[in-house]
């Protein structure tokens, strides 16, 4: 049998992230942060002077572009991109920016795509993006869609951030989800949608404990 997939797909600040890891945690399977390849690409055109316009030099540079995930087991991986600890510039919101600029390109999701495939190890794979129940992993057992009313993701965006010590505020923020929520569903490719068959979930309110419940459930279901 193949090795099973877990893939939770929903907009910036659903949770996505904070609940694919924990699941995978918990599970023992593997995790692909597939935001984290398309913002390390932003910031290595950034390095370059790349011009977020120059479609054929960014699909050059995602080739070029090597991503290492090293999990020393004390909370987030650090992501090294051409042998540099990125971790922090990846979380900007304008590594975000660039990533979703560049992520409209056919050709860069094309160069990606056997990159995410290669995660699915045994025992299993949680994939957390936009399109990896549509796209990326079309067969897999079992598909959840996140999401959350823009208020609550700008709110999440901002107590992050802050802890960090980033000063922002949370109407810029949520003017800047507000904006890559509708580049990121409007591109022609792969736009954000939900898989036909990936089980909804709004965590609005939710605690992150309560969401971890019902996606191990949902994969504890029968695929
Ligand atoms: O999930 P994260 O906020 O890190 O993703 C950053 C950007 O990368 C998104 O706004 C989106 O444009 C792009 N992305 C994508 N497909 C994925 C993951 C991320 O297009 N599977």
């Amino acid at each position: 049998a193949s090795v099973p997939v877990l893939t939770i797909d929903g907009p910036s600040g659903s949770g996505k992230g904070t609940i694919s890891r924990i699941v995978a945690a918990r599970l023992g399977w593997h995790y692909l942060d597939s935001g984290a390849l398309y913002r390390a690409v932003g910031i290595a055109a950034g390095w370059s002077d790349i011009d977020l316009s120059d479609a054929s030099a960014l699909v050059r540079c995602t080739f070029d572009t090597h991503v290492e995930f090293r999990d020393d087991g004390a909370g987030e991986p650090r992501v090294i991109v051409n042998g540099t600890d990125a971790t922090d510039e990846l979380r900007t919101e304008t590594a975000g920016a660039a990533a979703s600029a560049i992520a409209a390109i056919p050709e860069v999701r094309a160069a990606l795509k056997e990159r995410q495939r290669a995660f699915r190890q045994p025992p299993g794979l949680v994939a957390d993006g936009r399109d990896m129940g549509t796209v990326i992993f079309p067969d897999a057992a079992h598909k959840v869609f996140l999401t959350a009313s823009a208020e609550e993701r700008a709110e999440r965006r901002y107590k992050q951030l802050k802890a960090k010590g980033v000063s922002v505020t949370i109407d810029g923020l949520l003017r800047e989800i507000l904006a890559r929520d509708a580049r990121d569903a409007s591109r022609a490719v792969a736009p954000l949608r939900p898989a036909s068959d990936a089980v909804p979930i709004d965590t609005t309110g939710l605690p992150i404990e309560a969401v971890v419940a019902r996606v191990l459930d949902i994969v504890s279901r029968p695929a």
